[in-house]
């Protein structure tokens, strides 16, 4: 059973790209299963001078920086074909093969501009009809690219490589988008003729890294190669689980890995959850322990907590362990990772949630309904905070005994153990010596 699935365990943004990064040298497949280019999965590494070095990835795999690695983007992702290949080239740039290591599935959908126009439409009319009513979306097309998906309206991939069907579906759904543009949301049209051309031109450049990668997967299982799934967004984001409708329009839980690279559930083995050690959310949506206050602005400033793919200042909160207990049901996590520890050097106590206290009674249940969730008060404990700067910090006795109580709370609470620690954002910033929780 070789495929492991790295999952974001909150509202994204964890550290996935780090950790899928760091597992990349024993695997030998890395494949996203959902989202498209809203993800923004951050590596960063010291080159041979000691320079910092950084690179976002939005739709390539995070594991392309290792030549072992093939790349795969399966079915369950929405691609936009302009993004992608403006991706390749930047990761070529920096002397990577990619060519002979990237696959996309025949399958995945695309986006097109009219799902970024519609999508800005919708925005601005929810802001408009109510006052901050809007999801607070990437602007990347993602929920009217899925919504043709499930419509059966939408274009594929496939569909790129025969220019006569493309120019047929495109002149049809630009058509449609642009009388729903027009006259729905008395926006502006699109030019059909410049966005056809446009894009029947990407049929030679993507033509290579076309396959069939459901098939290419499980003939790889069976010749007992490892993969790992990389999730992109974070549970609490679930088009069913997370705070509908303040999500995204994909599955990025455990179950969408299987229907996002047709490979069969009976081949995962290991799911691990990445949490960070306090709470993050972009756009809009309820976010039971956020920090509206001084202490949010700090760990917003210590952490760098602006969006990796929008630049958007992130909110800031402490951590919510009803909504990762929650997230570890829905997942069945068999392993934590823990990132960005670091962040919390510094400061005097850290609070933790435990319970949330919901019409006078109190409860450990997650509701993710965003009317009931809005409502809820967070209840918390109080653990000692620890002063020492723990970046450098390679083994879990080093870490000061304030931070591994942390550690061992979390885990004990979840009843998951801890397998991997992050305390910085470069490659070397790993502990992998985690002591087992009591009780977990
Ligand atoms: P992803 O979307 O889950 O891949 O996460 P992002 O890349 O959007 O955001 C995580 C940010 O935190 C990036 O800037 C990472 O470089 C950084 N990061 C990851 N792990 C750590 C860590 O342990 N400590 C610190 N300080 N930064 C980290
Ligand atoms: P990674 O993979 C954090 C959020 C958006 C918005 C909601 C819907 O980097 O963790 P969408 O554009 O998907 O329709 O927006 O989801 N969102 C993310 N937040 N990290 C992400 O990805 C996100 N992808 C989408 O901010 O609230
Ligand atoms: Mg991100």
């Amino acid at each position: 059973m070789p495929v492991s699935i790295v999952i974001g365990s909150q509202w994204g943004d964890e550290g996935k790209g780090k950790i899928t990064d760091l597992l990349s040298p024993d695997v030998d497949i890395v494949a996203r299963y959902q989202g498209g280019a809203n993800a923004g999965h951050t590596i960063a590494w010291e080159d041979e001078s000691g320079a910092e070095e950084e690179f976002v990835l939005h739709l390539v795999p995070s594991g392309i920086f290792h030549d072992n690695v093939t790349c795969v983007i399966g079915n369950g992702v929405v691609l936009d074909p302009k993004a992608v290949l403006e991706e390749i080239e930047k990761i070529q740039a920096l002397g990577v093969d990619v060519e002979n290591r990237l696959k996309i599935s025949h399958n995945a959908h695309l986006i097109m501009p009219y799902h970024k126009a519609v999508e800005a439409a919708q925005e601005q009319e929810r802001a408009s009809a109510n006052d901050d009513d809007e999801i607070g979306t990437t602007g990347r097309g993602i929920g009217p690219a899925y919504t043709d998906k499930f419509a059966r309206t939408g274009i594929r991939v496939v569909d790129l490589l025969d220019r006569d069907v493309l120019r047929q579906k495109l002149r049809r759904s630009i058509e449609e988008k642009n009388a729903i543009l027009r006259d729905v949301y008395d926006a502006e049209a699109l030019d059909v003729d410049r966005i056809v051309e446009e894009y029947v031109e990407f049929d030679q450049k993507i033509d290579s890294y076309v396959t069939d990668t459901s098939k290419y997967l499980c003939r790889a299982l069976d010749r007992d190669k490892r993969v790992l799934a990389e999730g992109a967004q974070g549970s609490l984001l679930d088009v069913d689980f997370g705070s509908y409708p303040f999500v995204t329009s994909s599955h990025p839980t455990a179950g969408g890995c299987c229907t996002g690279l047709g490979v069969p559930p009976t081949e995962v083995e290991r799911v691990l959850g990445i949490a960070k050690a306090y709470c993050t959310r972009v756009g809009n949506g309820p976010f039971p322990t956020e920090l509206d206050n001084e202490a949010g602005e700090e760990l917003r400033q210590k952490g760098g907590e602006f969006g990796a793919t929008t630049g958007r200042p992130r909110r800031c909160g402490w951590l919510d362990l009803v909504a990762l207990r929650y997230t570890s049901m829905i997942n069945g996590f068999n392993e934590l990772a823990v990132t960005k520890l670091d962040v919390l050097s510094g400061m005097d106590e850290l609070k933790v949630c435990t319970q949330y206290r919901y019409d006078g009674k109190t409860t450990r249940r997650f509701p993710s309904e965003a009317q009931t969730l809005e409502r809820v008060e967070p209840l918390y404990e109080t653990l000692d905070g620890w002063d020492e700067d723990i970046s450098g910090v390679r083994h879990f006795a080093d870490l000061p005994t304030e931070a591994q109580d942390y550690l061992r709370f979390i885990a004990e609470y979840i009843g998951v153990e801890i397998g991997l620690l992050s305390n910085g954002p470069r490659r070397g910033q790993i502990i992998k010596d985690v002591a087992p929780a009591a009780t977990a």
